[in-house]
């Protein structure tokens, strides 16, 4: 409805409650279990120069075709930032952080902008959460971030997410593999879709998880056998921690990635409620991009979570709140009063209404009946003797509660539903 100027852009929505409580509560979740982890909470600027985002994606759609890349009044070239990683590793390098105790674990939740093609799940603005492990080689780094992700995932409520990995290899490797792969594609050039004929340039990696050249792939030469001896040992120690965390894992060997900045471990996590395109999480390391952004090399690790989508694939979204469970009506008169008494009971902890449109009782009541789980009744003889009544709107029962035994009796009613 409305004028079409005035509506949302495209790919990007409003939430309304209950899903916008069900985006905080999915954000105190994750930031609990991130707490428990020992990350801290960091939160960049959501845009950023643009040479930070460019620095790490020279042949990554996000970087190349789909930011929100702008110039502002002051002739700053600047970038809305279409993921948090790059954004991490340009504070990690200004603060100094790599002389900061080791390692250092950092974690954020907030929106992120691709304008990429709408679809389901698939936004303009999307929110992420995610989690940054810096000064750290051990393949049990990569094991941590991978079990907060499913950590999280599974407390949501979404059971056995299945963990794809594999290994992109090391600077001594990969190029060995490279061209063994450049090989095998330039000999079936003609077969391939036109994309892929672009990547064969620019990224060759990425040809393996194209969705169109599926068959192609299949007899595509395996990077297993080309990885370094490091790189074989890396990998096979992550994929063992994990499973001996209970964490079903499984090598991928097309899984890539479609960002620049990795090395060695890659890993993805999707739904079968998504679509087998859609992912709910992915990651892997990183270890030259704090290099990259003019700072000391360091190794790390982490993953960015699509909370749209992890909250689109729950059976049962996060329990939401909001909406007032005790209604203060009164009767004429008494409006003054009822509005004190809500505000009261607000300060002790409770969620509480009462009525600022001048409606009868009746009116009121009905109004409660929608949201609440209980209406007092203030007004008349009882508020008088110092009592209130108490209509119990699920039970069907009413009583008069003197008014300062009020709050017991309200935290004993609504226990275990938050009040
Ligand atoms: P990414 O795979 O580009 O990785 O994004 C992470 C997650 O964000 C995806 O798995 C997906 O759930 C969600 N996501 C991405 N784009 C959209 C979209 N348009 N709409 C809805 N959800 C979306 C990164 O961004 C890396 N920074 C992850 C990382 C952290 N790697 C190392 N550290």
């Amino acid at each position: 409805m409305g004028f079409e100027e005035f509506q949302t852009p495209r790919g990007t929505r409003d939430l309304l409650a209950p899903l916008s409580w069900q985006f905080e509560a999915m954000r105190r979740l994750a930031l609990e279990w991130a707490a428990r982890f020992g990350y801290d909470l960091i939160e960049t600027p959501v845009f950023e120069k643009s040479p930070v985002f460019l620095r790490v994606g020279e042949s990554t759609d996000i970087v190349q075709h789909e930011s929100y890349r702008f110039t502002d009044a002051g002739g700053d070239d600047l970038t809305l930032r279409p993921e948090g990683t790059a954004a991490v590793a340009r504070a990690w390098v200004q603060h100094g952080l790599a002389t900061a105790p080791q390692p250092v674990r950092l974690c954020y939740f907030g929106p992120m902008f691709r304008r990429e093609r709408p679809q389901a799940d698939r936004y303009r603005q999307h929110t992420q959460f995610g989690a940054e492990l810096y000064g750290s080689e051990s393949p049990l780094a990569d094991a941590e971030v991978i079990l907060l992700a499913t950590r999280v995932v599974d407390a949501a409520g979404l059971k056995n997410p299945e963990v794809r990995i594999n290994s992109i290899g090391c600077e001594e490797c990969r190029p060995r593999y490279r061209e063994a792969l450049v090989k095998f594609f330039t000999e079936r050039q003609d077969s391939l879709c036109e994309d892929c004929r672009v990547r064969l340039q620019q990224n060759p990696l990425r040809l393996l998880d194209c969705k169109q050249d599926v068959e192609i792939r299949q007899d595509a030469p395996d990077l297993a056998d080309y990885w370094c001896e490091a790189c074989r040992t890396h990998i096979l120690a992550v994929m063992a921690a994990v499973d001996a965390a209970g964490q079903t894992i499984r090598r991928d060997r097309h899984l890539v990635r479609g960002l620049d900045y990795y090395t060695r471990t890659v890993f993805e996590v999707g739904h079968p409620s998504l679509g087998d395109q859609v992912a709910l999480f992915g990651g892997g390391r990183y270890d030259g991009l704090s290099g990259a952004l003019g700072g000391a090399p360091a190794p790390a690790v982490g993953f960015g979570m699509g909370i749209d989508r992890l909250i689109s694939a729950l059976p049962a979204p996060p329990q939401a709140e909001g909406a007032p469970r005790v209604y203060v009506a009164h009767l004429p008169g008494f409006d003054q009063e009822a509005f004190l008494l809500a505000l009261g009971l607000r300060q002790q902890g409770m969620a509480a209404d009462a009525d600022i449109l001048g409606r009868s009782l009746k009116a009121q009541l009905k109004d409660a009946g929608r949201r609440a789980v209980v209406a007092l009744i203030v007004g008349g003889a009882e508020w008088e003797h110092g009592t209130v009544g108490v209509r119990d709107l699920v039970r069907g029962t009413q009583e008069d509660i003197p008014r300062d035994a009020l709050h017991g009796y309200l935290a004993e009613r609504l226990q275990g539903d938050r009040a």
